[in-house]
């Protein structure tokens, strides 16, 4: 299968590093797999024969990779000339209008290529029509990393509870603000302070109101919603309350109760993004920047997954998702 991968910051630099160490599994299910271009926003690199994975990962920028580079070529057509089987995207994430990534997956599914995305934009502006179109062209669209990072609350829907049916959904899906919230419960810090701590640490951005006002939760919500239970949701729908106005006060009143107050996504008959008091021996109830996915079910009453929903780790929901791709591509070859 001849992949490329466009956006190569955080995600796709680590991808390639997986590829590359992990070659024995690949293998396992298509031995003639082949890296053939890389881009970011600056250009890319193709070449048809495959890449040098080594050198790739010795690289700082891409025009240091030699002749193969395209000073200013774009994505598109990176794309377009190709002749890829599968795309991994990973560039930015932006939810007012889902670009760049929308117009590189749905180039990408239109003319028959497999597409893995880490990337939330494109799914909370269009996961409708980003999913018939890969229905339409046969192709495999799949985006584990999207929500609560390594943790595979979509592989665990799709391939263990395929009979079931998901009634609600509740989770922590965002680490920075239960970074936050877990510093002013078990260190009694102020909201700011926390904030700060967060943000020294790279936790948080130094805007962080994509976080902390429940932004990026609610995005989520989202995704789970359309991907998980058949809604057409969209992101004005969901009802969102961050955690600006929770003071140390309510955090330790909640403690002496036996509650912490953390910023819990729900999918019910609404969609909500609020602060919420869970008991502590909840499953939910997990600390730092975890992350947990609880779902209730028809069949199986509730299942909680818990795990990091951001950094190092979402490599593995990206590098998976492409061995499903793999996988697929071969028992229907
Ligand atoms: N990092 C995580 O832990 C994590 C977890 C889950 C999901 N995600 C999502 O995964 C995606 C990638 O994250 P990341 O951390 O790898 O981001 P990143 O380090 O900022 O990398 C983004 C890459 O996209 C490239 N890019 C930017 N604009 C582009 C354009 N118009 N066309 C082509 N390439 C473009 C950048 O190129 P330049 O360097 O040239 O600008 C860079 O190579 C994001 O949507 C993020 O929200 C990340």
């Amino acid at each position: 299968m001849k992949t490329i991968i466009v956006g190569f910051g955080f995600i796709g630099r680590d991808l390639v590093r997986v590829i590359n160490e992990k070659r024995d599994i690949i293998t396992k299910y298509d031995r003639n797999f082949k890296l053939v271009g890389v881009s970011n926003s600056k250009g890319y690199i193709y070449n048809e024969e495959g890449l040098d994975l080594e050198k790739l990962l010795k690289i700082k920028n891409l025009s240091e990779y030699g002749k193969n580079y395209k000073d200013n070529g774009s994505s598109l057509e990176l794309i377009q000339k190709s002749n890829a089987d599968l795309m991994v995207e990973a560039t930015p994430t932006r939810i007012q209008d889902g670009e760049p990534g929308l117009s590189y997956i749905k180039k990408a599914l239109n003319i028959g290529i497999h597409v893995v995305t880490s990337n939330k934009g494109p799914l909370v502006v269009a996961f409708q029509e980003l999913s018939a179109l890969a229905k339409k062209n046969n192709c495999e669209f799949l985006f584990e990393a999207t929500v609560a990072g390594a943790v595979p609350i979509f592989s665990l829907v799709r391939e263990c509870l395929q009979g079931d049916k998901v009634k609600r959904i509740s989770g922590i899906l965002n680490g920075t603000t239960n970074y936050i919230l877990s510093k002013m419960y078990f260190e009694e810090t102020s909201f700011e302070l926390a904030l700060k701590e967060a943000q020294e640490r790279k936790i948080s951005e130094k805007d962080p109101s994509y976080d902390v006002d429940g932004i990026d939760a609610a995005c989520k919500l989202v995704i789970l919603a359309n991907a998980l239970m058949d809604r057409n949701a969209k992101f004005e729908d969901v009802e969102r309350l961050g955690i600006r106005g929770i003071t140390q006060n309510a955090v330790s009143l909640a403690k002496k109760s036996k509650f912490a107050i953390k910023l819990v996504g729900t999918i019910d008959k609404k969609l909500e993004v609020a602060p919420k008091l869970v008991p502590i021996n909840h499953p939910l109830c997990v600390h730092g920047t975890l992350n947990a996915v609880h779902v209730e079910t028809d069949l199986a009453n509730e299942i909680t997954i818990i795990g990091y929903g951001a950094g190092k780790e979402t490599v593995s929901a990206v590098f998976n998702d492409v061995l499903t791709v793999l996988k697929k591509a071969k028992t229907t070859a």
